[in-house]
């Protein structure tokens, strides 16, 4: 429901009166609806509105909001006015902003310590595409801040920076060059952390040794992160969601691995993660999402993944798995998406699985290799050096060529010297 009109005015009236400028729009009447009540709609407002009326927001963050060009031709804590770019709590006599998301900066917005210093009552900050210079915060906001979420914003920032943010449950930098020696140098002291994503940040150096076991949601996703996974990553019991995909992160995948029981996105993508996949994943219980893709893992597929009852999407392509796929038609038709090309020596048993699914890889032969696929020679031994494409494989090179070729690094250590995209 719009407010009526008289509230409206008044707010404005509070709102504007000391510090309007020709800048200021109005905005639209509000469209008297025909089920209101008939009172004229030019009555000035009476002071008796003015107690059934919201209370308004706190001048000081009026002008803060003012000084980062925020529009607050309409009242900031009205929801339907300010597409939640502001929320408000509602103490009185005067409201206070507890939420505030700045998108789109013009270039000749800046934060000043001034104006955060009035909006010490925020407990979340968004920045999106806001590429204002970073400042220090008030130790006031920095005590209040519970979620922060910077995007594509603030020119560079520091691990040291971004660390004095000790009170936060929610931290999100993406797109944004952070400057530090590992996320320990971000991490040490934010102990209430629940939700953690740093993603497309430059960020360098290896995944904590010890991260606290309240994080629910975790994403390093495209970093320059080496080093392997700690073992101690079976702390996190609590954890839901893990990326750590474009990285370049080596070794195996732990065993312990299968002690996150609460994982249900697990993401290892394109980094160099070698050896077998552990049979332990396949203990994860709620596990719906797992991939694996653009690593050198090898050995065979752990028949044990065709038992996980929550999976729906598992992509191992382009690594260097081998044997025959241990699916049935079952599992394969429950999945949303299953991916296993750029795997040469992989094949699966036309005799359970047919090549209408698209599997993206070749059918085995009797011996579990994959078939030639013009089969007429007897020999699969020198299968390596004469690999040829068929039709059929033209069929699954659809499914997997959105990957574009620049995906396959790692086809140089296959036997095979044809391009892998040539396989599919
Ligand atoms: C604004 O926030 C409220 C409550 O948080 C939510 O219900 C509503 O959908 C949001 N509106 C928009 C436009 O995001
Ligand atoms: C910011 O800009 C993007 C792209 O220019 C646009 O899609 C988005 O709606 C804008 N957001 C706001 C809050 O204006
Ligand atoms: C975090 O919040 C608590 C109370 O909520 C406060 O006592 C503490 O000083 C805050 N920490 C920082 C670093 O501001
Ligand atoms: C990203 O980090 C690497 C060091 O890990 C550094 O050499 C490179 O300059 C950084 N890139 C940018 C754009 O800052
Ligand atoms: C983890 O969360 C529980 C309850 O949510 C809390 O009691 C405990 O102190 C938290 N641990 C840490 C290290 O924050
Ligand atoms: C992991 O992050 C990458 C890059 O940000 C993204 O494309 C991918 O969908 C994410 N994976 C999961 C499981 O969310
Ligand atoms: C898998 O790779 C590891 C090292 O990357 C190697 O030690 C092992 O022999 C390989 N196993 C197979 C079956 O190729
Ligand atoms: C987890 O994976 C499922 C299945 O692929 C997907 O639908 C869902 O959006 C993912 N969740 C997150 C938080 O990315
Ligand atoms: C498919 O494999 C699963 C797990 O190995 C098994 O439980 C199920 O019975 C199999 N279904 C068929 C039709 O063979
Ligand atoms: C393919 O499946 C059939 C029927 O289950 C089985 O007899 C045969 O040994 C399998 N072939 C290979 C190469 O695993």
């Amino acid at each position: 429901m719009r407010p009526s009109l008289p509230p409206f005015l008044l707010i404005l009236l509070l709102l504007f009166f000391p510090t309007i400028t020709s800048s200021v729009s109005l905005p639209q009447p509000p469209t008297p609806s025909p089920t209101s009540s008939p009172s004229p709609t030019k009555t000035p407002p009476s002071s008796s509105s003015s107690s059934s009326s919201p209370s308004t927001l706190d001048p000081k963050q009026l002008r803060a909001l003012q000084s980062l060009n925020i529009p607050t031709s309409t009242d900031p804590c009205s929801p339907s006015s300010s597409r939640n770019a502001t929320i408000c709590d509602s103490s009185k006599p005067f409201r206070h902003i507890v939420s505030l998301r700045l998108s789109n900066c013009s270039s000749y917005v800046a934060l000043s310590y001034t104006a955060l210093k009035s909006l010490s009552t925020l407990q979340s900050l968004q920045l999106l595409n806001c590429p204002v210079p970073p400042i220090r915060f008030p130790p006031e906001l920095i005590a209040s801040l519970r979620s922060f979420t910077c995007i594509n914003s603030l020119h560079k920032v520091s691990g040291t920076w971004l660390s004095r943010l000790e009170n936060l449950t929610d931290l999100t930098v993406s797109d944004v060059l952070i400057k530090a020696s590992g996320p320990y140098v971000i991490l040490g002291h934010m102990n209430k952390l629940k939700s953690l994503t740093i993603s497309r940040a430059n960020l360098s150096g290896s995944l904590p040794r010890y991260i606290h076991s309240n994080l629910s949601h975790i994403d390093f996703s495209g970093n320059q992160l080496k080093g392997s996974i700690p073992p101690s990553v079976t702390m996190l019991d609590s954890l839901e969601f893990l990326n750590l995909s474009s990285n370049a992160l080596h070794g195996e995948i732990p065993a312990s691995i299968g002690n996150l029981i609460s994982l249900q996105n697990l993401s290892l993508a394109s980094n160099s993660f070698s050896g077998s996949i552990p049979a332990s994943i396949s203990a994860i219980p709620d596990l719906v999402h797992l991939d694996l893709s653009s690593n050198q893992l090898n050995g065979t597929i752990p028949k044990f993944i065709s038992e996980m009852k929550s999976l729906r999407y598992l992509n191992l392509a382009n690594n260097n798995l081998h044997g025959v796929v241990p699916f049935n038609l079952s599992f394969v038709k429950k999945l949303a998406v299953l991916k296993m090309g750029g795997n040469s020596n992989l094949c699966y048993n036309h005799s359970v699985l047919s090549s209408k699914l698209k599997l993206g890889i070749a059918p085995c032969d009797k011996y579990g290799m994959p078939m030639s696929p013009p089969p007429s020679k007897d020999s699969y031994a020198d299968d390596s050096s004469d690999y040829d494409d068929s039709d059929e494989d033209d069929d699954k090179h659809k499914k997997e060529h959105h990957h574009g070729p620049n995906k396959y690094p790692k086809s140089k250590s296959k036997p095979y010297s044809k391009p892998l995209s040539a396989l599919f």
